[in-house]
């Protein structure tokens, strides 16, 4: 793993935004895996500029997302797909872009469908990740087992309670969501994790730090031969750089 340590949250942003351009631009992101959450907002920014500027196309690129809510569906502004549609995907064209539906009949074959459409575009070449305070990537909470690929998963009362403003008027975080799993991020060629703020301080620390463990989910990133976390100076405030 390598780590690279930015003063702020917003230079951690502006580094992963450049990176992410320098892989596209250079061929080695023509499948780019995404996020959503709080992290990768100023990141989304940050690529929309460069696609205005004409710096950056996307138009090579097919996304996956890792994630979305079980029986969320893609009009409801709470939903990962709302999310990327208003961040991203209705700013920038891109050759094609999927996220599981969460609202599939059946969300134990749309999860099957999903692994398969990735392995059909060839794999994923850059896998953007944030962190979970719980330590999750994706929504593979603590205890995934590490070969997990794309399923139907239970979210934990710490992700629930995290994700609660996403939900106003007093709707329930969902219990349940579709995520690819540890397995399938571990195929990405290779890993960007972005994490920032202390409250990620902790999650990065077991992360890195401890024995490679499911209770850590981001822990399975320590066998990956191409990972690469930013991390501002509050979420690396546990790792000594190495
Ligand atoms: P956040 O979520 O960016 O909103 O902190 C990260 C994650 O849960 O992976």
């Amino acid at each position: 793993m390598k780590l690279h340590i930015f003063k702020d949250a917003d230079a951690a942003a502006q580094a992963a935004a450049d990176f992410i351009a320098d892989r596209i631009s250079t061929g080695n992101a023509k499948v780019l895996g995404l996020a959503t959450g709080k992290t990768p907002i100023g990141i989304y920014d940050l690529l929309r500029q460069k696609v205005a500027a004409g710096q950056l196309s996307f138009s090579d690129v097919t996304a996956f997302n890792l994630d979305e809510y079980l029986g969320i569906s893609a009009d409801n502004p709470a939903s990962f797909a709302a999310f990327m549609q208003q961040r991203l995907f209705d700013h920038v064209p891109f050759l094609a872009h999927h996220i599981p539906d969460g609202t599939a009949a059946d969300p134990n074959a749309e999860a099957l469908a999903y692994e398969a459409r990735i392995k059909a575009a060839g794999g994923i070449d850059l896998q953007l990740l944030g962190i979970g305070r719980n330590g999750h990537i994706g929504f593979n909470e603590p205890g995934a087992a590490f070969d997990s690929v794309t399923r139907v998963v239970d979210l934990s009362e710490s992700t629930r309670i995290a994700n609660a403003s996403d939900f106003p008027d007093g709707q329930q975080v969902p219990q349940q969501a579709l995520t690819m799993g540890i397995a399938s991020i571990m195929n990405a060629r290779q890993i960007l994790l972005v994490a920032t703020g202390e409250a990620k301080a902790e999650a990065l620390r077991a992360a890195f730090r401890d024995s490679a463990s499911p209770d850590c989910p981001a822990s399975a990133l320590q066998a990956h031969e191409d990972a690469v976390v930013f991390a501002d100076k509050a979420a690396a405030e546990k790792l000594s750089s190495d």
